[in-house]
């Protein structure tokens, strides 16, 4: 199996544990280090609707609570026909973490898959360098 299988393949488990009882929109996200760890993230949501943390926040705020600080590639999974297009605030997430050009990889249902970049989906983003 390819590395990138193998994440794709993390990311679709993530859809089983998503804790989704109001949307009922499972999200999985599979985020990975440069040194090749994976952390894997769902979404978790709560009956105070907007405490609800996205799939791709849940599994950045693992791996940077682990210590970890450099990434090199996303997957994002969606239970969709099409691949799900990240919510901003998750945007702002991978424009404080990951370089512009780190590719991210969405899959939908069938492996229906499309490659961007983090500046792809944030282009002229605010960073550290605004500041
Ligand atoms: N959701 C994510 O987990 N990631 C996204 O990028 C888009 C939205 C979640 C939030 C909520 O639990 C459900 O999908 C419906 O909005």
């Amino acid at each position: 199996m390819t590395a990138k299988k193998e994440w794709i393949d993390v990311a679709v488990d993530a859809l089983n544990k998503a804790y989704v009882p109001y949307s009922h929109f499972p999200v999985g996200a599979c985020l990975v280090t440069k040194d090749g760890k994976i952390y894997q993230g769902l979404n978790i949501e709560n009956a105070s609707y907007g405490l609800s943390n996205c799939a791709e926040r849940t599994a950045f705020f693992k791996a940077v609570s682990e210590g970890e600080r450099e990434f090199s590639h996303l997957v994002i999974a969606g239970h969709t026909p099409q691949p799900i297009s990240p919510c901003g605030a998750c945007r702002q997430v991978m424009a404080e973490f990951c370089e512009p050009s780190m590719p991210v990889t969405l899959v939908g249902d069938n492996g229906v898959q499309k490659e961007i970049t983090v500046e792809g989906l944030l282009p002229y983003m605010f960073t550290d360098k605004d500041l």
